[in-house]
């Protein structure tokens, strides 16, 4: 469902390439995290296979549509029918409650299940904030809300940006076991980035990004 193929990424400043000739294979309903150090390209990554940044070589297949999108039009298509991502910053609408927030991307779709949202909302703890303003949550709450939103309209893959980054350890165990048991039950296959080892432990593959290449 995703395959990546001699992927190579340099950025101008640099003088060598965040991501060098990298491969990555997973089937549907597959698991992977991705640890790595600070810098060492794991955002990056992430974004050349959303589409929203360009490789210099190599190739990305994501459910059967090979990268880069032909054009604004198929990328927010695709994005809208397959993709979910947990961005690094929450990137929320304070403007928006919580429950509004979360139907967003499923109104976009306009395939709205209020019953599976619910379910989502409360499988991460937030059904008690549906109402409350996105702009009064504390950062951990915004990073659940943030899930709940790249979940709701059942995409075929989530790519997750150290999702359980503003959490302590405890509520980074449960948002985790969450993220991964929703992704499981929707067979949407799932790449998260993380730090740490206990939420990359629940991967059904453990990789590392090192030297722009991924090890197992
Ligand atoms: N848009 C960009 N322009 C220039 N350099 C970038 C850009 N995005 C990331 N980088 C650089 O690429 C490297 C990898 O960054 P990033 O993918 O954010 O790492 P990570 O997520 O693993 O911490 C860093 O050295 C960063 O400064
Ligand atoms: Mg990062």
């Amino acid at each position: 469902m995703l395959k990546i193929h001699h992927l190579s990424k340099q950025f101008d400043d640099s003088n060598k390439p965040v991501i060098d000739d990298l491969d990555l294979s997973l089937d549907t309903g597959q698991s992977v995290s991705i640890r790595g150090a600070s810098g060492s390209g794991k955002s990056t990554l992430l974004s050349l296979i959303a589409g929203f940044d360009e490789p210099d070589s190599g190739s990305i297949t994501v459910h059967n549509v090979t990268l880069p999108f032909k054009g604004e039009k198929q990328a927010d298509r695709f994005r809208r029918e397959h993709l979910g991502v947990v961005f690094q910053s929450f990137n929320l609408l304070s403007c928006l409650s919580v429950e509004d927030n979360i139907a967003f991307t499923a109104r976009l779709k306009g395939n709205v299940d209020p019953d599976y949202q619910q379910h989502i909302m409360q499988r991460l703890g937030i059904s008690a904030l549906a109402g409350k303003s996105a702009a009064l949550l504390s950062g951990g709450e915004q990073q659940r809300v943030a899930i709940a939103r790249a979940l709701v309209h059942k995409p075929s893959l989530i790519l997750a940006d150290e999702p359980t980054g503003n959490l302590d350890e405890d509520n980074s165990e449960k948002v985790s076991a969450a993220l991964y048991a929703l992704c499981c039950e929707l067979n949407t296959t799932l790449v998260v980035v993380t730090h740490s080892n206990e939420v990359a432990a629940l991967a059904q593959r453990q990789c590392w990004l090192r030297h722009g290449k991924l090890e197992d």
